[in-house]
């Protein structure tokens, strides 16, 4: 819940602290107030919401059932090794608060705050574990969050502003980012259409992130997954392709697949300290 973390927050408009105004605000020590949404989540951002929505209720569902099926429990386990047992940590681009809730489960009364500018998924973090605050907020706006104030911070399939990661980071904190290699889902790129993965993403991370951190450890987690038809709709349907491919010809496309198809989950965890 957001009283666990209230302290760990700042007000997105002018830096100061933030508390309870009644149940249903937070107000900062200079008069701004944030309206804490009926589903537990609360909105700080500056300016009330910007231009970048992140994922449609469509695609946060799509993801929460097919994180539920535990297709990912692989890349989950690696996140939460590579994390360890923190007493406070922050997903920014939460999406369900799946690896979140997972990373609070490994670790006896730490808390958490996950944070995404989607208000779908925002809905989801709020009730995906009970030590968690969930928080609507634009990463390249800043991150509504006291510095030096966390021991880790995971970034799973999500943008990231290295600068802010930087300043909320605890000296001897951890940064946990997950990106997928070019195999990620290789199989049904040319048979659904999909978006690849850029080559080139690894090198754009290692530069996004130079000059503020270093990496301490790097993982290829790669698997493969045996999926059936409702399986690859919610993969598809949770990611990027979503975007650019209409239904109807995604569906035709996967009925022609065999019944069940073999998928390589390929992703790379870096373990990042600060610099
Ligand atoms: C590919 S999803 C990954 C979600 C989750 N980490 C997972 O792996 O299940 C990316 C998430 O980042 C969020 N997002 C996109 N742009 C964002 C931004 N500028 N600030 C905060 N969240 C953002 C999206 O709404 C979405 O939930
Ligand atoms: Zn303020």
């Amino acid at each position: 819940m957001l009283a666990d973390v209230i302290e760990l927050l700042i007000c997105p408009v002018c830096g100061s602290d933030l508390d309870f105004a009644e149940e249903k605000s937070l107000l900062c020590d200079r008069g701004h107030t944030f309206d804490i949404a009926r589903q537990g989540y609360v909105g700080l951002q500056s300016g009330g919401a910007g231009k970048i929505t992140g994922d449609s209720a469509e695609m946060i569902s799509a993801r929460a059932e097919f994180l539920d099926a535990g297709h990912f429990q692989p890349i989950s386990a690696a996140v939460c090794d590579a994390v360890g047992a923190v007493a406070t940590v922050v997903e920014v681009g939460a999406g369900t608060g799946h690896y979140l809730a997972a990373v609070l489960d490994g670790a006896e009364g730490s808390r958490g705050i996950g944070i995404d500018v989607s208000k779908a998924a925002a809905r989801r973090v709020a009730r995906a574990h009970p030590r968690l605050g969930s928080v609507v907020a634009d990463v390249w706006q800043g991150l509504p969050i006291r510095a030096s104030a966390v021991d880790a911070v995971t970034c799973v399939f999500s943008p990231r502003n290295a600068g802010e990661l930087r300043r909320v980071l605890s000296p001897e904190g951890v940064l946990v980012v997950v990106t997928p290699t070019a195999r990620h889902q290789q199989e049904l790129v040319p048979a659904l259409g999909l978006i690849g993965v850029d080559e080139n993403k690894a090198r754009r991370l290692g530069d996004s992130l130079a000059g503020r951190f270093e990496q301490a450890d790097r993982r290829v987690v790669e698997f493969v997954m045996s999926l059936d038809h409702a399986s690859v709709e919610a993969l598809v349907a949770m990611g990027p392709s979503a975007r650019h491919t209409t239904d109807a010809p995604r569906r035709t496309a996967v009925a022609q697949l065999p019944d069940t198809v073999e998928v390589t989950a390929s992703v790379t965890v870096g373990t990042y300290r600060a610099l």
